[in-house]
């Protein structure tokens, strides 16, 4: 496992000048993953940032049923050689790329190592191609769900006000942070009944990882709890499409603008190579 996490990593290291890769993770279930990747994706399509939503809840593909697609291939293919990940790209509404999930295969971390090679050649050609990867896992901190999610580039921890949601959004933090001391955590509340609500879920979660982690976690913003959403999932189709006027869809437009103008902000924050190396060695300052 540890293994394994480390070969991802590295992996997204070496891309990392490519698209930023997203994981959208949870402790607990039922959170609202799915609808977040789904319509978070979307809205980054709609904003001139191309987008491939990848399915990788290996064990209800829920983003087809939520789009309302019925692919004939998907993860399977490439993980049992049959297709390259590029092969199994389907357009989905709104201009996103998705690639299916498939259901009731193994773990990740159970897949031997040509499968997983297939799994990470592939995402390596589509990380090329576009600006973000959202990656929609599974719940729990389960092997499957930590792996994406030490790999990515940064965290998207979805939790609901619930304190059990949150708990458990702890949880997800104190394991990912033990596989990776560097991960980036951006809090979503969603089903949040007023932005104050919201911002002090985000405070409470940020205050706990600092006492007992050490490290901050940085709130990206909310999604209020609005019926347009189950109306959406009813109908098998985005209720940021359906809905484009409805409070939640107002939000994750708002969630995408932060996430690609913090693109920049990252991007300045972290200084390249050469200038760390000179800062260590005191030749330049730290300004
Ligand atoms: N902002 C919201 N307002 C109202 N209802 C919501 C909201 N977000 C999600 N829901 C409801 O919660 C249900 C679960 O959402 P979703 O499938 O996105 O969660 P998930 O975290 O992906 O679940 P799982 O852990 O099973 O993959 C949706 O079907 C919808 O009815
Ligand atoms: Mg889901």
């Amino acid at each position: 496992m540890a293994d394994q996490a480390q070969r991802l990593r590295e992996f997204v290291r070496e891309r990392q000048s490519r698209a930023r890769v997203l994981a959208i993770t949870s402790g607990k279930g039922g959170v609202g993953k799915t609808n977040t990747s789904v319509n978070l994706a979307i809205a980054l399509v709609a904003q001139g940032s191309r987008t491939v939503l990848l399915d990788a809840d290996l064990g209800l593909a829920n983003v087809e049923v939520l789009l309302g697609l019925n692919s004939l291939y998907n993860l399977q293919h490439v993980i049992d050689g049959e297709k390259r990940l590029m092969q199994v790209l389907v357009k989905g509404p709104g201009g996103i790329d998705v690639i299916p999930g498939s259901s009731g295969i193994a773990k990740l971390a159970d897949l031997g190592p040509i499968a997983r090679q297939n799994v990470l050649n592939g995402l390596k050609e589509v990380q090329e191609e576009v600006d973000f990867v959202i990656i929609d896992t599974m719940a729990g901190i389960g092997q499957n769900a930590t792996a994406f999610a030490a790999a990515a580039d940064e965290v998207l921890l979805v939790t609901t006000p619930e304190p059990s949601s949150i708990v458990d959004a702890y949880a997800m933090v104190k394991t990912i942070h033990g596989m990776r001391d560097d991960a980036i955590f951006r809090v979503i509340v969603n089903m949040a009944a007023t932005p104050q609500q919201a911002n002090a879920v985000a405070a409470k979660l940020n205050k706990v990882a600092q006492q007992y982690l050490g490290r901050s976690l940085s709130y990206l913003g909310y999604i209020p709890r609005d019926p347009h959403v189950a109306q959406g999932v009813m109908q098998t189709y985005p209720f940021s499409l359906k809905f484009p006027n409805a409070p939640a869809t107002k939000c994750v437009e708002e969630l995408a603008r932060r996430i690609i103008h913090q693109r920049a902000e990252v991007d300045r924050g972290r200084p390249g190579f050469f200038k760390r190396f000179a800062q260590s060695l005191g030749l330049v300052s730290n300004g």
